[in-house]
């Protein structure tokens, strides 16, 4: 299913062509162009096939730690070969024309750097990134297919995915950056998430709350429609690049 053209507003494409401060809040929506899995979507997200709470908490890695690597291991695998598509692209392209661009990112796939984005805040972590679970140092190097879960190197602590799990913190300089971003910028884009996963869902209301434009590009509805000054919605990899073109084209 491709959309048909798309119009943008004038007074958005006009503000875009101003060069504002631009902050992008992007969920799995935003890499489901890619091939990769969202969470919500029925039948088809993570979370259709798995319950969180026995994959992405502290618990669930206490209660089985090789279930739980063992499912970050296969991710990875489903990762390999993928590649950005175009509404990854038309993010960097408008990070060339704009005086500042900032992607907020909750994916753990590393999509929007491997397109070329350098500002890049990870919400969540990175799935390719693995860290012990005690010590947190980072490994260069760990084996996804091991008989058991691998370890630290320094402590000997098991390794795990260098994610945030349900009921984990954020990493604060992340989480801070993202905030000011959201705080200071004049237009703030949030693409395909389902805004119900906090704090990153508060982010486009705190945007809002201090007089930034606010425009959701969503496959569908989330509870920030009702708030967003203009809302898209449709496959992001198909309007980004119609946006891109209408404002620099
Ligand atoms: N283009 C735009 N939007 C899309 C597309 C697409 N091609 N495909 C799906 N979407 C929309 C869906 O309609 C849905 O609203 O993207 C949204 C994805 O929502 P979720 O699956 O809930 O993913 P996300 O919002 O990123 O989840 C937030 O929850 O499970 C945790 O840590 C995980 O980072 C994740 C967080």
């Amino acid at each position: 299913m491709s959309i048909g053209p798309v119009t943008f507003p004038e007074e958005l494409v006009a503000l875009l062509r101003k060069a504002p401060k631009l902050a992008v809040l992007t969920g799995a929506g935003v890499s489901q162009e890619s091939g990769l899995r969202t969470f919500r979507e029925a039948q088809t997200g993570l979370w259709a096939q798995h319950r969180p709470e026995d994959l992405a908490s502290p618990e669930a890695f206490q209660r089985d730690p090789k279930l739980v690597w063992d499912w970050y291991a296969w991710r990875r695998e489903a990762l390999k070969g993928v590649r950005p598509n175009p509404g990854h692209y038309a993010l960097v392209e408008t990070a060339k024309h704009v005086a500042r661009f900032t992607i907020i990112t909750q994916n753990v796939d590393g999509l929007h750097q491997m397109a070329g984005n350098e500002n890049v805040l990870e919400l969540h972590g990175s799935i390719r990134r693995v860290r012990c679970a005690d010590c947190r140092t980072l490994a260069n190097t760990w084996d996804d297919d091991a008989e058991s879960v691998p370890g630290c190197l320094e402590c000997g602590g098991l390794l795990r995915p260098d994610v945030v799990w349900f009921g984990e913190a954020l990493p604060r300089d992340q989480l801070e950056a993202a905030v000011e971003a959201a705080r200071s910028c004049d237009i703030f884009f949030s693409i395909g998430t389902s805004g119900v996963v906090q704090p990153a869902a508060s982010l486009a209301f705190a945007a809002h709350n201090r007089g930034a434009l606010v425009v959701e590009i969503n496959a569908e509805p989330t509870p920030l429609t009702s708030k967003a000054d203009y809302v898209f919605h449709g496959k992001s990899g198909e309007i980004l690049p119609h946006l891109v073109e209408a404002i620099w084209g």
